[in-house]
Protein backbone atom coordinates (compact mmCIF):
# COMPACT_ATOMS: atom_id res chain seq x y z
CA UNK A 1 0.00 0.00 0.00
CA UNK A 2 1.24 3.59 -0.69
CA UNK A 3 2.18 5.51 2.15
CA UNK A 4 -0.37 8.02 3.22
CA UNK A 5 -0.54 11.47 1.87
CA UNK A 6 -2.98 14.33 2.50
CA UNK A 7 -2.66 15.34 -1.36
CA UNK A 8 -4.59 11.89 -1.96
CA UNK A 9 -7.22 12.80 -0.03
CA UNK A 10 -10.97 13.85 -0.70
CA UNK A 11 -12.06 14.71 2.70
CA UNK A 12 -15.73 15.37 3.80
CA UNK A 13 -15.99 17.60 6.93
CA UNK A 14 -19.41 18.31 8.25
CA UNK A 15 -19.93 21.40 10.73
CA UNK A 16 -17.37 22.97 8.21
CA UNK A 17 -18.82 26.66 8.28
CA UNK A 18 -17.98 26.33 12.54
CA UNK A 19 -15.05 27.22 14.18
CA UNK A 20 -13.12 23.96 14.42
CA UNK A 21 -14.28 22.67 11.08
CA UNK A 22 -13.06 25.58 9.39
CA UNK A 23 -9.56 25.23 10.90
CA UNK A 24 -9.69 21.69 9.64
CA UNK A 25 -10.65 22.61 6.77
CA UNK A 26 -7.94 25.81 6.32
CA UNK A 27 -5.31 22.99 7.86
CA UNK A 28 -6.38 20.16 5.45
CA UNK A 29 -6.43 22.56 2.20
CA UNK A 30 -2.57 23.75 3.17
CA UNK A 31 -1.78 20.35 3.24
CA UNK A 32 -2.94 19.49 -0.60
CA UNK A 33 -6.56 17.83 0.80
CA UNK A 34 -9.51 17.98 -1.61
CA UNK A 35 -12.46 19.04 0.16
CA UNK A 36 -15.85 18.70 0.30
CA UNK A 37 -17.26 21.12 2.78
CA UNK A 38 -20.45 20.96 4.33
CA UNK A 39 -23.11 22.70 7.01
CA UNK A 40 -26.36 24.57 6.42
CA UNK A 41 -25.34 28.28 5.97
CA UNK A 42 -24.37 28.34 2.30
CA UNK A 43 -22.64 32.41 2.91
CA UNK A 44 -20.42 30.85 5.24
CA UNK A 45 -19.31 28.39 3.00
CA UNK A 46 -18.92 30.66 0.55
CA UNK A 47 -16.51 32.54 2.11
CA UNK A 48 -14.33 29.39 3.24
CA UNK A 49 -14.07 28.08 -0.40
CA UNK A 50 -12.97 31.80 -1.31
CA UNK A 51 -9.57 31.50 1.08
CA UNK A 52 -8.94 27.89 0.73
CA UNK A 53 -6.33 26.82 -1.35
CA UNK A 54 -6.60 24.53 -4.27
CA UNK A 55 -10.20 23.41 -5.73
CA UNK A 56 -12.77 22.02 -2.83
CA UNK A 57 -16.48 21.45 -3.10
CA UNK A 58 -19.66 22.39 -0.95
CA UNK A 59 -22.91 21.08 -0.05
CA UNK A 60 -25.40 23.18 1.77
CA UNK A 61 -27.30 20.58 3.77
CA UNK A 62 -28.94 20.56 7.01
CA UNK A 63 -27.30 16.66 8.13
CA UNK A 64 -30.37 16.05 10.74
CA UNK A 65 -32.76 15.48 7.74
CA UNK A 66 -32.92 12.38 5.31
CA UNK A 67 -32.97 14.91 2.55
CA UNK A 68 -29.57 16.60 3.83
CA UNK A 69 -27.96 13.31 3.80
CA UNK A 70 -29.23 12.11 0.15
CA UNK A 71 -28.04 15.41 -1.07
CA UNK A 72 -24.52 15.00 0.47
CA UNK A 73 -24.16 11.78 -0.26
CA UNK A 74 -25.09 12.50 -4.08
CA UNK A 75 -22.30 14.86 -3.83
CA UNK A 76 -19.73 12.53 -2.73
CA UNK A 77 -20.48 9.62 -5.34
CA UNK A 78 -18.72 11.88 -8.13
CA UNK A 79 -16.26 12.82 -5.67
CA UNK A 80 -14.60 9.52 -4.47
CA UNK A 81 -14.15 10.48 -0.89
CA UNK A 82 -11.25 8.84 1.42
CA UNK A 83 -12.32 10.44 4.54
CA UNK A 84 -15.08 11.19 6.48
CA UNK A 85 -14.47 13.93 9.43
CA UNK A 86 -18.13 13.85 11.62
CA UNK A 87 -17.57 17.55 13.14
CA UNK A 88 -20.81 19.06 12.77
CA UNK A 89 -22.55 19.36 16.83
CA UNK A 90 -24.52 21.52 18.86
CA UNK A 91 -25.13 21.58 22.58
CA UNK A 92 -27.31 23.15 25.29
CA UNK A 93 -26.50 23.60 28.95
CA UNK A 94 -28.44 24.43 31.57
CA UNK A 95 -30.75 23.24 34.41
CA UNK A 96 -31.97 19.28 33.29
CA UNK A 97 -35.53 20.00 34.28
CA UNK A 98 -35.72 23.31 32.27
CA UNK A 99 -34.67 21.82 29.13
CA UNK A 100 -36.76 22.25 25.93
CA UNK A 101 -38.05 18.67 25.02
CA UNK A 102 -37.20 19.77 21.53
CA UNK A 103 -33.72 20.82 22.40
CA UNK A 104 -33.39 16.70 23.76
CA UNK A 105 -33.85 15.32 20.08
CA UNK A 106 -31.86 18.64 18.41
CA UNK A 107 -28.76 17.69 20.20
CA UNK A 108 -29.06 13.80 20.17
CA UNK A 109 -29.67 13.65 16.79
CA UNK A 110 -27.29 16.37 15.32
CA UNK A 111 -23.87 14.76 17.83
CA UNK A 112 -24.86 11.02 17.08
CA UNK A 113 -27.44 9.75 15.03
CA UNK A 114 -26.98 11.94 12.46
CA UNK A 115 -23.13 10.67 12.45
CA UNK A 116 -24.21 7.16 12.23
CA UNK A 117 -26.23 7.60 9.39
CA UNK A 118 -24.04 9.52 7.20
CA UNK A 119 -21.29 7.09 8.19
CA UNK A 120 -23.30 4.30 7.30
CA UNK A 121 -24.35 5.76 3.99
CA UNK A 122 -21.00 6.87 3.35
CA UNK A 123 -19.33 3.40 3.96
CA UNK A 124 -19.51 1.69 1.02
CA UNK A 125 -17.88 4.66 -0.74
CA UNK A 126 -14.96 4.74 1.81
CA UNK A 127 -14.54 0.74 1.09
CA UNK A 128 -14.06 1.73 -2.68
CA UNK A 129 -10.82 3.36 -1.41
CA UNK A 130 -7.47 0.97 -0.40
CA UNK A 131 -7.36 3.17 2.96
CA UNK A 132 -9.89 5.32 4.47
CA UNK A 133 -10.50 6.75 8.00
CA UNK A 134 -13.78 7.92 10.11
CA UNK A 135 -12.94 10.58 12.55
CA UNK A 136 -15.12 11.38 15.26
CA UNK A 137 -15.51 14.82 16.92
CA UNK A 138 -16.21 14.06 20.21
CA UNK A 139 -15.07 16.03 23.53
CA UNK A 140 -13.80 15.36 26.88
CA UNK A 141 -17.32 15.42 27.65
CA UNK A 142 -17.28 12.31 26.07
CA UNK A 143 -15.79 10.85 28.78
CA UNK A 144 -16.82 13.02 32.09
CA UNK A 145 -20.39 13.63 32.93
CA UNK A 146 -20.01 16.74 33.67
CA UNK A 147 -22.83 18.86 35.60
CA UNK A 148 -25.34 20.90 33.33
CA UNK A 149 -24.04 19.63 30.14
CA UNK A 150 -25.89 16.10 30.69
CA UNK A 151 -27.61 16.21 26.87
CA UNK A 152 -24.23 17.27 25.41
CA UNK A 153 -22.65 14.17 27.66
CA UNK A 154 -25.01 11.62 26.54
CA UNK A 155 -24.33 12.60 22.71
CA UNK A 156 -20.32 12.56 23.41
CA UNK A 157 -20.37 9.19 25.25
CA UNK A 158 -22.27 8.17 22.73
CA UNK A 159 -20.60 8.73 20.09
CA UNK A 160 -16.98 7.04 21.85
CA UNK A 161 -18.97 4.05 22.40
CA UNK A 162 -20.14 3.93 18.49
CA UNK A 163 -16.16 4.57 17.37
CA UNK A 164 -14.69 2.40 19.78
CA UNK A 165 -17.34 0.08 18.76
CA UNK A 166 -16.45 0.20 14.45
CA UNK A 167 -12.87 0.58 15.14
CA UNK A 168 -12.41 -3.01 16.96
CA UNK A 169 -15.38 -4.27 14.20
CA UNK A 170 -13.73 -2.91 11.09
CA UNK A 171 -9.89 -3.78 12.11
CA UNK A 172 -9.20 -5.97 9.52
CA UNK A 173 -10.63 -3.59 6.56
CA UNK A 174 -8.81 -0.47 4.92
CA UNK A 175 -11.04 1.58 6.72
CA UNK A 176 -9.85 3.28 10.52
CA UNK A 177 -11.98 4.83 12.78
CA UNK A 178 -10.58 7.40 14.90
CA UNK A 179 -12.14 9.39 18.09
CA UNK A 180 -10.84 13.05 18.46
CA UNK A 181 -11.75 14.39 21.93
CA UNK A 182 -11.51 18.25 22.11
CA UNK A 183 -11.43 19.77 26.03
CA UNK A 184 -13.10 23.50 25.36
CA UNK A 185 -12.10 25.70 22.29
CA UNK A 186 -12.32 28.97 21.43
CA UNK A 187 -15.83 29.13 19.05
CA UNK A 188 -18.96 29.99 19.20
CA UNK A 189 -20.79 26.66 20.23
CA UNK A 190 -19.52 27.99 23.46
CA UNK A 191 -21.83 30.79 25.03
CA UNK A 192 -20.30 33.58 26.89
CA UNK A 193 -21.67 31.64 30.40
CA UNK A 194 -19.83 28.97 29.24
CA UNK A 195 -16.37 30.88 28.92
CA UNK A 196 -17.06 32.51 31.93
CA UNK A 197 -17.55 29.37 33.96
CA UNK A 198 -14.60 27.69 32.46
CA UNK A 199 -12.56 30.97 33.51
CA UNK A 200 -13.74 30.76 37.40
CA UNK A 201 -13.36 26.58 37.31
CA UNK A 202 -9.37 27.74 35.59
CA UNK A 203 -10.53 25.29 32.87
CA UNK A 204 -7.96 26.22 29.47
CA UNK A 205 -9.09 27.09 26.90
CA UNK A 206 -7.71 26.02 22.95
CA UNK A 207 -7.93 27.66 19.91
CA UNK A 208 -9.55 25.66 17.18
CA UNK A 209 -6.27 25.49 15.12
CA UNK A 210 -4.52 23.39 17.91
CA UNK A 211 -7.43 20.97 17.32
CA UNK A 212 -6.74 20.84 13.42
CA UNK A 213 -3.29 20.20 14.01
CA UNK A 214 -4.33 17.57 16.84
CA UNK A 215 -6.29 15.89 14.29
CA UNK A 216 -3.14 16.19 11.30
CA UNK A 217 -0.83 14.58 13.92
CA UNK A 218 -3.72 11.85 14.74
CA UNK A 219 -4.46 10.36 11.34
CA UNK A 220 -0.69 10.56 9.84
CA UNK A 221 0.44 8.66 13.27
CA UNK A 222 -2.78 6.21 13.27
CA UNK A 223 -3.56 6.99 16.73
CA UNK A 224 -7.06 5.91 17.38
CA UNK A 225 -7.94 7.82 20.24
CA UNK A 226 -7.03 11.10 20.80
CA UNK A 227 -7.53 13.72 23.78
CA UNK A 228 -6.23 17.32 23.97
CA UNK A 229 -5.01 18.61 27.06
CA UNK A 230 -3.32 16.53 29.85
CA UNK A 231 -5.47 17.50 32.60
CA UNK A 232 -8.50 16.68 30.83
CA UNK A 233 -7.01 13.85 29.65
CA UNK A 234 -5.99 12.27 33.24
CA UNK A 235 -9.59 13.63 34.55
CA UNK A 236 -11.19 11.47 31.85
CA UNK A 237 -8.92 8.63 33.01
CA UNK A 238 -9.13 8.81 36.40
CA UNK A 239 -13.23 9.16 35.81
CA UNK A 240 -13.02 5.38 34.25
CA UNK A 241 -10.98 4.03 36.69
CA UNK A 242 -11.96 5.52 39.88
CA UNK A 243 -15.40 7.54 39.00
CA UNK A 244 -15.73 8.13 42.56
CA UNK A 245 -12.83 10.41 42.49
CA UNK A 246 -13.93 12.65 39.81
CA UNK A 247 -17.80 12.67 41.67
CA UNK A 248 -15.94 14.05 45.02
CA UNK A 249 -14.02 16.88 42.16
CA UNK A 250 -17.01 17.76 40.85
CA UNK A 251 -19.34 17.82 43.33
CA UNK A 252 -17.24 20.98 45.16
CA UNK A 253 -17.52 22.53 41.79
CA UNK A 254 -21.26 22.22 41.70
CA UNK A 255 -21.81 25.92 43.11
CA UNK A 256 -19.67 27.40 40.98
CA UNK A 257 -20.79 25.81 37.55
CA UNK A 258 -24.61 25.93 38.39
CA UNK A 259 -23.73 29.86 39.31
CA UNK A 260 -22.98 30.12 35.53
CA UNK A 261 -25.53 27.31 34.10
CA UNK A 262 -28.47 28.57 35.59
CA UNK A 263 -28.47 31.60 33.97
CA UNK A 264 -31.32 32.22 30.88
CA UNK A 265 -28.47 31.40 27.92
CA UNK A 266 -29.30 28.11 26.99
CA UNK A 267 -26.93 27.20 23.84
CA UNK A 268 -23.43 26.38 25.00
CA UNK A 269 -20.99 23.87 24.86
CA UNK A 270 -17.94 21.87 25.40
N1 LIG B 1 -15.68 24.40 20.97
C1 LIG B 1 -15.53 23.57 21.98
O1 LIG B 1 -15.32 23.98 23.15
C2 LIG B 1 -15.57 22.08 21.74
C3 LIG B 1 -15.00 21.23 22.70
C4 LIG B 1 -15.06 19.85 22.49
C5 LIG B 1 -15.67 19.34 21.36
N2 LIG B 1 -16.22 20.20 20.46
C6 LIG B 1 -16.89 19.60 19.28
O2 LIG B 1 -16.28 20.10 18.11
C7 LIG B 1 -17.22 20.08 17.03
C8 LIG B 1 -17.23 21.43 16.31
O3 LIG B 1 -17.69 22.41 17.23
P1 LIG B 1 -17.31 23.96 17.14
O4 LIG B 1 -16.74 24.32 18.45
O5 LIG B 1 -16.54 24.24 15.92
O6 LIG B 1 -18.77 24.57 17.09
P2 LIG B 1 -19.42 25.66 16.09
O7 LIG B 1 -18.44 26.73 15.82
O8 LIG B 1 -20.72 26.03 16.70
O9 LIG B 1 -19.67 24.80 14.80
C9 LIG B 1 -20.68 23.81 14.73
C10 LIG B 1 -20.82 23.37 13.30
O10 LIG B 1 -21.83 22.36 13.23
C11 LIG B 1 -22.68 22.65 12.13
N3 LIG B 1 -24.02 22.12 12.34
C12 LIG B 1 -24.79 22.21 13.46
N4 LIG B 1 -25.98 21.64 13.24
C13 LIG B 1 -25.96 21.16 11.97
C14 LIG B 1 -26.90 20.47 11.17
N5 LIG B 1 -28.13 20.14 11.63
N6 LIG B 1 -26.56 20.14 9.89
C15 LIG B 1 -25.35 20.48 9.41
N7 LIG B 1 -24.40 21.13 10.13
C16 LIG B 1 -24.71 21.47 11.39
C17 LIG B 1 -22.70 24.18 12.08
O11 LIG B 1 -22.98 24.60 10.75
P3 LIG B 1 -24.22 25.52 10.33
O12 LIG B 1 -24.59 26.36 11.50
O13 LIG B 1 -23.74 26.24 9.12
O14 LIG B 1 -25.24 24.52 9.99
C18 LIG B 1 -21.25 24.51 12.38
O15 LIG B 1 -20.50 24.45 11.20
C19 LIG B 1 -18.57 19.70 17.66
O16 LIG B 1 -18.83 18.34 17.45
C20 LIG B 1 -18.35 19.98 19.14
O17 LIG B 1 -19.17 19.18 19.95
C21 LIG B 1 -16.18 21.54 20.60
Amino acid sequence: MKPFTWKRQVCLITGATGGIGEAIAIALAEKGASLILTGRNHEKLSALLSVLPGHHTLVCADITQPEGIDKVLSVCRAKAPTMLINNAGVAVTGDFTQTPEADIGRVITTNLVAPIILTQRLLPLLRHAKEAHVINVGSTFGSIGFPCHSLYCASKFGLRGWTESLMREYVNTGVRFLYLAPRATRTSINSSAVVEMNEALGNQMDEPAEVADALITQVEKGQRRRFLGLPEMLFARINGAFPGLVDRALIKKLPTIQQFMSSTEKETML
